[in-house]
């Protein structure tokens, strides 16, 4: 959250803090003059889903972007913020036309978005082209933070395979020897189902099938069928947003349940509970929040979001959070100066804060390191039951930034 009283800092104050600065040789970043008087807003160009089975997810991030800046009188870094939104589908190949239109037409300072890995895929590789500094407040895709890292692309989120990674363990601890997982069979699904079978068999266990089902598809019947019929001790799936609410219904109906242990990456039972009902009761996951994290952040962050939207944050909610707050450190750095954008970028890099997610900063990569936790649904809330993995910083495979 915010350092208190930044914001009562006036324009006197920042002169003589930058003169001070001076003789103290501090860095460029704070001798900068006071934010641009009169500039007009600064324009964050938005690509998330509003429609389909990805829509609540986008609604949150936009959702909560919104409440921090608000919290802060409309204003980040001295200067006013114009949202510019774009509905992404969720359709990868809309991703080149849609970013473009963002950059070019609307002539956006900072782009964010998306939700989805194929549309993230597309949009960074027009990012890393341009130049623009973007923001992924969700998208997952290990390749981002990987090989195709860029020094202008952050991400407040997760890499795909860390949800996996972090649940191989729990779930051995919890007595399951062998497993099937069933995931939408795309970049994002696949690198989930990856980074849990390497934590799974690491751990002793044996994962006997992996079920991909075509994104975005909620026909589960056969692959239930399937999982029936091997009868492992655990399933680990991978599905979100409207899929997840259909997947834990189905599984529940069909009379698995009690019989094989659901398991998942957190995007299972993240924002869908009350959706899912009665059938989400004990599911285990991992993510890198739960709703019953008790620090001041997160309690003040929920209050705050259930009295401006009528319903619960989840994990989407906070990711959108920290984007604003992310870009509140790079512009405050720079007196909202977007023209100085190595410095942006360099405290971007170097942002460290107290999210509702727990201490947020970045690794390397850009990409946060931070707790993975083991969480189950009691009464509808995703609560914490342990760490899972402290700390998990992204591979971050073939990333050549220094
Ligand atoms: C992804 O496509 O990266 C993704 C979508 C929804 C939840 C988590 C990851």
């Amino acid at each position: 959250m915010k350092e208190p009283n930044r914001k009562a800092v006036s324009r006197r104050t920042v002169l003589r803090g930058a003169a001070g600065a001076a003789v103290l040789g501090a860095t460029p970043a704070l001798v900068r003059a006071p934010a641009l008087a009169g500039a007009a807003a600064v324009k964050v160009g938005v690509l998330l889903p509003y429609s389909g089975t990805y829509a609540r997810l986008g609604s949150a991030i936009t959702n909560a972007m919104k409440l921090y800046v608000d919290q802060n009188d409309g204003k980040l870094g001295g200067r006013s913020i114009e949202f510019v939104q774009i509905d992404s589908e969720a359709k990868p190949p809309k991703a080149p036309e849609l970013t473009t239109k963002l950059i070019s037409s609307h002539k956006v300072d900072i782009l964010v978005g998306p939700v989805h890995s194929g549309v993230a895929m597309g949009m960074a590789k027009i990012a890393r082209e341009e130049g623009t500094i973007t923001i992924i407040p969700n998208a997952g895709a290990d390749q981002i933070t990987g090989a195709l890292c860029a020094p202008n692309v952050f991400r407040t989120s997760f890499t795909n395979s860390q949800p996996g990674l972090a649940c191989g363990k729990p779930m051995y601890e919890d007595g399951m020897r062998t497993a099937v997982s069933c995931f939408w069979n795309y970049g994002a699904g696949k690198q989930s189902a990856s980074g849990f079978r390497e934590s799974f068999e690491t751990a002793g266990g044996k994962v006997v099938k992996e079920i991909g089902v075509p994104f975005p598809d909620v026909e589960f019947q056969s692959a239930l069928t399937e999982i029936a019929s091997i009868g492992p001790d655990a399933v680990y799936v991978f599905f979100a947003g409207g899929g997840a609410v259909k997947w834990v219904k189905d599984y529940a109906a069909a009379g698995l349940m009690d019989r094989i242990k659901l398991y998942g990456a957190g995007f299972i039972t993240e924002g869908v509970t009350e959706a899912q009902g009665e059938a989400a009761e004990g599911v285990r996951s991992t993510l890198h929040y739960a709703d019953t994290l008790d620090n001041r952040e997160n309690v003040a962050f929920r209050k705050a979001y259930k009295k401006a939207f009528g319903n619960e944050a989840d994990v989407y909610a906070v990711q959108g959070y920290d984007t604003s707050h992310l870009i509140d450190v790079g512009l405050t750095a720079v007196s909202g100066d977007t023209g100085a954008r190595d410095d942006l970028i360099a405290a971007m890099a170097g942002a460290k804060f107290a999210s509702p997610r727990g201490p947020f900063q970045l690794s390397k990569a850009h990409n946060p390191i931070q707790n993975f936790y083991l969480r189950e649904v009691r009464n509808g809330v995703n609560e914490v039951i342990r760490i899972a993995v402290e700390a998990l910083e992204d591979p971050a495979k073939g990333c050549k930034l220094s």
